[in-house]
């Protein structure tokens, strides 16, 4: 075994990633419980067309609390899947906010609204099916009311265009968050042949060149792996 940087053995014998699922349930059971909707909506991302993509329970509880330090009322969600990230944003804006998810696949949204409907949500969540892309530019034609927080999640070689869209659909002060960022290491690949991997890199540069954005990038493991989240915020 090899010694750390303080000479000691360490006494984590754990493989990694058996010890970042262990140490996600353990945050999960004391701080961020799911209860029976959550736990139903993350079973039923089975039947989509992208099961286990959702986020962990850790990182939904992340979403909330930045939902309501925000103070946020209105958050619109570029994927939704099973609807799993949604019940805890939704939960977060209370009564009196909304919640727009943008999904491509119907059969995903259909799973997703049995999710809101066992939630109780779903009169502040509205699903919008088909291209997000296209959802996206219906809500800027129709002038809809500014988000206060962007959660993007969807196809990722349309981040670009996702962040393009949330920038037209929000003021000062909103935060946008994008998922799956580090993608196991690959985005620092400057290289990289995947359109997906593309798709971070090209989303980081035209943040980095916005000079309204304040952003950062921070890396996590857990049950999903090894991956991160870029948080932005509108100056
Ligand atoms: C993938 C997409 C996600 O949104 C996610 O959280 C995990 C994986 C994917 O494209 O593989
Ligand atoms: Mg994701």
């Amino acid at each position: 075994m090899t010694q750390n940087s303080l000479g000691a053995t360490p006494v984590n014998r754990y493989e990694s990633a058996t010890a970042w699922h262990d140490v996600d349930d353990y945050f999960a059971r004391h701080l961020t419980p799911e209860d029976p909707a959550l736990v139903a909506a993350r079973q039923s991302g089975a039947e989509t067309t992208m099961p286990n993509a959702e986020v962990a329970p850790n990182q939904g509880a992340l979403l909330g609390l930045l939902a309501q330090v925000v103070g946020a009322r209105r958050v619109l969600e570029f994927g939704t899947l099973a609807g799993y990230s949604t019940i805890w944003l939704a939960r977060a804006v209370g009564d009196h906010g909304r919640v727009v998810t943008l999904e491509l696949e119907e059969q995903n949204a259909e799973v997703a609204r049995k999710n809101f409907e066992r939630a109780d949500l779903m009169d502040r969540i509205d699903v919008l099916v088909g291209p997000a892309g296209d959802s996206a530019q219906r809500l800027i034609a129709e002038q809809a009311e500014p988000f206060d927080l962007v959660f993007i999640d969807a196809d990722k070689p349309s981040n670009p265009a996702y962040l393009a869209a949330a920038l037209q659909l929000t003021e000062s002060g909103a935060v946008i968050v994008i998922d799956n960022v580090v993608r196991n290491g690959a985005v620092a690949q400057v290289d990289s042949d995947d359109p997906r991997v593309q798709g971070v890199q090209a989303v980081t540069r035209d943040i980095a060149a916005h000079p309204g954005l304040d952003a950062t990038a921070i890396q996590t493991v857990g049950v999903k792996g090894w991956d991160g989240l870029i948080i932005a915020r509108r100056r």
